[in-house]
């Protein structure tokens, strides 16, 4: 790999995990303005929480954009078609995030939900985001081979992604936004797409930290790759049905948005399963950090899915939508999966051999998000018992839902404290890692197979 091309990529993830410890910390600010209101008079709840959202949004986004930089050269067998626009993108992202901070501060907002800023700042974006296509589409084609799945992931996430931002924003045109019904439909069906997007470029990315780490490049190219790819497809295009209660849309349509999100999650669990049976029965010894944060991803893929598939039960969603399990659902996710299959991208990338700060991290980081979800969970139930069975004072059923609240509050701290330590180290990793890549001469026939030789500054046994 080019050097400038991968410190570029390097410095995306440097500031993914900039912007998310400062998502998280903001997160912090939120959930103890929930106990003691007013706690942070600087940053009150109306700043912290887009703060906090298009923060870690970012991190997503960042995170896994650093990772396509980072592995697609070793992929195509070529190097990236364009690496300058690599760091073009780098800038033009980091300014407009600066710019976006700076806007949330000043109280100036304008935009709506995850984009609450000024609609303005979109423009950069999506010139970034056109950079990163063109780079993409021009570096793939001169692969040689069919194309495993998570490079149709990639593709469509990265095409969608775009196609969806922009539909996000129709709302400014008049016509979209002068009817309710019309508006809320347009929005929620580009934010269900959004995040479709988003998780079929992090799908990607999982598969793609497992096949560099087992030296298998069959499980990608496999019938439940494809399935998943097709069912993450098939849930971009119509996840928002159940994502949205307000807009009459039709009932099998919904059920069929449920059954498809849900059948994706089994079918993401089970390759993660699948490849760590493998690695378990051809290795033995520690485990790699990369290789943790996947099991973890897989545990809460089980966990969300659990609780989605309660609260996909219309009597019990009854009670709880609206409510924080609807927070817990969406925290859960992109924490939970989201975000542990980026840091095991991030630990891969960086070489992050699983140290005993990193375990200690770890175990933090998952022990404290654990509490976190329950205490949300716990939350949403009481307030949806009280609110659907008594005619209590809005007040009232608040004080009730005083314990959970200060349990989020401070298992979130933990939250952070463990994301803190794992950042802290990645950051050092990422800075002290020189690589050299190796495309190997001998590709098999119809793959891109590439050996990828590290050369890395370990700092001892982990
Ligand atoms: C460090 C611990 C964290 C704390 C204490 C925290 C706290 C919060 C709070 C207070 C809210 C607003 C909830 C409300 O509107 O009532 C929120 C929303 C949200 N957070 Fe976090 N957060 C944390 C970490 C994260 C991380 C790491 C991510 C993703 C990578 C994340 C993703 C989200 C999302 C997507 C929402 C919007 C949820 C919705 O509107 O339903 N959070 N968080």
């Amino acid at each position: 790999m080019h050097r400038s091309e991968g410190l570029a990529a390097r410095g995306f993830l440097v500031f993914a995990l900039g912007a998310l410890v400062c998502g998280a910390l903001f997160g912090v600010i939120g959930s103890w303005q929930h106990v003691i209101p007013g706690v942070v008079d600087a940053v009150p709840f109306v700043k912290s929480r887009p703060l906090h959202v298009s923060l870690v949004v970012a991190w997503i986004f960042m995170a896994a954009i650093g990772g396509i930089y980072h592995y697609l050269p070793q992929i195509a067998g070529v190097p990236l078609h364009a690496p300058r626009l690599v760091w073009v993108h780098l800038v033009l992202f980091m300014l407009t995030g600066l710019a976006v901070i700076t806007s949330y501060f000043m109280g100036r907002f304008g935009g709506r939900e995850y984009w609450e800023f000024p609609p303005v700042l979109g423009i950069p974006i999506v010139i970034g985001w056109l950079l990163l296509l063109y780079n993409f589409f021009a570096t793939v084609r001169g692969r040689q081979g069919p194309w495993p799945a998570y490079l149709w992931m990639w593709a469509t996430g990265l095409v969608f992604f775009l196609f969806t931002y922009l539909e996000a924003h129709l709302w400014l045109i008049q016509r979209t936004g002068d009817n309710a019904v019309r508006d809320l439909t347009v929005q929620w069906k580009a934010y269900g797409a959004l995040t479709g997007s988003w998780n079929m470029l992090v799908y990607g990315t999982s598969m793609v930290v497992m096949e560099r780490i087992s030296g298998n490049a069959r499980p990608a190219r496999s019938r439940a790759a494809f399935l998943l790819y097709a069912l993450g497809f098939t849930n971009l295009l119509f996840g928002w049905a159940h994502h949205i209660y307000p807009v009459p849309s039709a009932t099998w349509l919904r059920m069929l948005a449920y059954g498809i999100s849900m059948t994706e999650w089994i079918v993401l669990a089970r390759i993660i399963h699948q490849w760590r049976a493998t690695m378990d029965a051809a290795h033995s010894g520690p485990r790699s950090m990369s290789h943790r944060f996947l099991f973890a991803s897989e545990v809460w893929v089980l966990l969300n899915l659990a609780l989605a598939l309660l609260i996909s039960i219309p009597a019990i969603n009854l009670f709880t939508h609206g409510t924080h399990i609807t927070v817990a659902h969406a925290m859960g996710s992109t924490i939970g999966i989201n975000t542990t299959i980026l840091f095991a991208s991030v630990c891969f990338i960086a070489n992050g051999h699983a140290t005993r700060t990193m375990r200690i991290g770890f175990a933090l980081f998952n022990g404290a998000l654990a509490l976190f979800w329950l205490s949300l969970i716990g939350a949403g139930a009481v307030k949806g018992w009280y609110t659907v069975m008594t005619d209590l004072p809005f007040q009232t059923i608040m004080q009730q839902l005083r314990p959970f609240l200060i349990g989020f509050a401070v298992s979130g701290f933990g939250v952070f404290a463990g994301l803190m330590v794992l950042t802290g180290l990645a950051l050092r990793r990422l800075n002290a890692r020189e690589e050299k890549v190796v495309v190997s001469p001998e590709r098999s026939k119809g793959s891109a197979e590439v050996r990828i030789s590290p050369v890395s500054l370990d700092e001892g046994p982990m």
